[in-house]
């Protein structure tokens, strides 16, 4: 097979990873990719979000199936493109990744189909988003609509902070047309969870539950990022375990009777309330850095489940798990993730002498002089899979010792809160 993967980041460099080791394929591209991912497959200098570069490739090259890795080509429409153009695609045509690029559809879409959410209206000017304040309890939660790069979600303390977020992105345009308009809902208490499944459009196969640390400093403090560490998998309880069976189910069976084709992985961000698990939000593609933690516990062909997905034949397949966990810790740039700064050498990354258990997973880095150098805010993810939680968290922190540049950042409690007893 010729498998195309699309994007560049550690969530990439996991997926060509996994599906460099798969018996099927002949060859291997990814597109842009990077120079870590170029030890595993063809980069191609193509934009994944321009979808008739995407397809004009795939028909020339013959690609056999097209692995989707960020949220962009999917809104922009790659994978309606590239069925269309008889090429077989693990990722969501533009209407259903709906489900995240636009966060009133994906509010409205829980509600028509009464899946357990946040109490949240939706508001397209910031007169009317302002006087619905009045009526909320801190602390309130702003949504920006659209794809902001992780940046469109802001949990406000109290009421000023609100309306500010809503100056910002409805009247400054800080988000561009993402901002334009905005879910305001409740804020709910509990633990969060990433809930991933694969999906064939009537299917779905869960994976192991993942915890992502999406704050930059330990203890949860600091602004928001992409997310700094991941483990896997999370223990739940059986009640909360059947409960998110059903939000897939529903999730799945909503989007049939609406109409949309899921081919793909379908992201469910949970919070673990009192109640029972609520749908924070719906991503159409692999979580970043979830994936990382993920994929190495999968003993089994990602890219014959990815086509099963494609060709909507996933109810036979099975996923078989590795035993223990994973731990994936992200080494990020100095002021990451206002302005991060790049171009920093990084020393340590070759000798750490890589096996199937420690991975180093690369996010934002390039060769600059012979020599490999930060590119981005997020550097590397640096991953261990262990026969526990304990000593996979021992041996991903025993790595990021090693490796060295200025300014970095990186978070010391990743899964710390899985291994002190509450
Ligand atoms: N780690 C959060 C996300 O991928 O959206």
């Amino acid at each position: 097979m010729k498998l195309l993967i699309l994007g560049a980041g550690g969530r990439e460099h996991a997926l060509v990873w996994k599906c460099a080791q798969s018996r099927t394929v002949q060859k291997l591209y990814c597109a842009p990719g990077s120079e870590a991912i170029s030890a595993h497959a063809e980069c191609v200098a193509i934009d994944p979000a321009d979808p008739m570069a995407v397809t004009g490739f795939c028909v020339e090259k013959g690609i056999d199936l097209v692995i989707v890795g960020p949220a962009r080509p999917l809104a922009s429409g790659v994978a309606d493109y590239l069925r269309k153009a008889g090429v077989r695609v693990f990722g969501p045509g533009q209407a259903a990744a709906r489900l995240e690029s636009s966060k009133a559809f994906a509010k409205q879409f829980l509600v028509r189909h009464c899946i357990p959410t946040a109490r949240g209206h939706i508001y397209r000017t910031a007169n009317e988003a302002v006087a619905a304040l009045d009526k909320m309890k801190a602390p309130i939660v702003i949504k920006a609509d659209g794809l902001a790069g992780g940046k469109g979600v802001c949990v406000c303390p109290d009421r000023a902070e609100a309306a500010e977020t809503i100056e910002d992105f409805m009247r400054m345009k800080t988000l561009q047309s993402a901002g334009d308009t905005v879910v305001i809902e409740e804020y709910l208490e509990g633990r969060e969870l990433t809930a991933m499944a694969l999906c064939d459009g009537k299917n779905f196969k869960l994976l192991p539950y993942a915890r992502d640390h999406r704050h930059l400093l330990d203890g949860d403090k600091g602004p928001d990022t992409d997310g700094m560490g991941a483990y896997a998998p999370v223990d739940l309880d059986a009640d909360a375990g059947s409960a998110i069976q059903d939000i897939f189910s529903a999730t799945l069976a909503g989007m049939h009777k609406d109409g949309l084709d899921f081919r793909g992985l379908l992201y469910i961000g949970l919070m673990l309330t009192a109640s029972g698990p609520k749908v924070l939000e719906y991503n159409s593609r692999f979580g970043d850095p979830e994936a990382q933690a993920v994929l190495p516990l999968l003993d089994c062909d990602l890219v014959a489940l990815a086509l099963a997905c494609a060709e909507g034949r996933l109810a036979p397949a099975e996923i078989k798990l590795h035993t223990g966990a994973c731990v994936c810790v992200v080494m990020a740039s100095e002021n990451y993730p206002r302005a991060p700064m790049i171009g920093r050498p990084v020393t340590g990354i070759e000798d750490i002498s890589r096996s199937s258990d420690i991975l180093v997973f690369h996010a934002g880095t390039g060769r600059k002089d012979g020599r490999w150098a930060t590119t981005g805010g997020r550097v590397l993810g640096i991953t261990a899979r262990g026969p526990d939680l304990a000593a996979a968290r021992r041996w991903a922190y025993e790595h990021v010792a090693r490796i060295c540049f200025d300014g970095m950042l990186f978070r010391r409690d990743i899964a710390n809160e899985a291994l002190t007893p509450r």
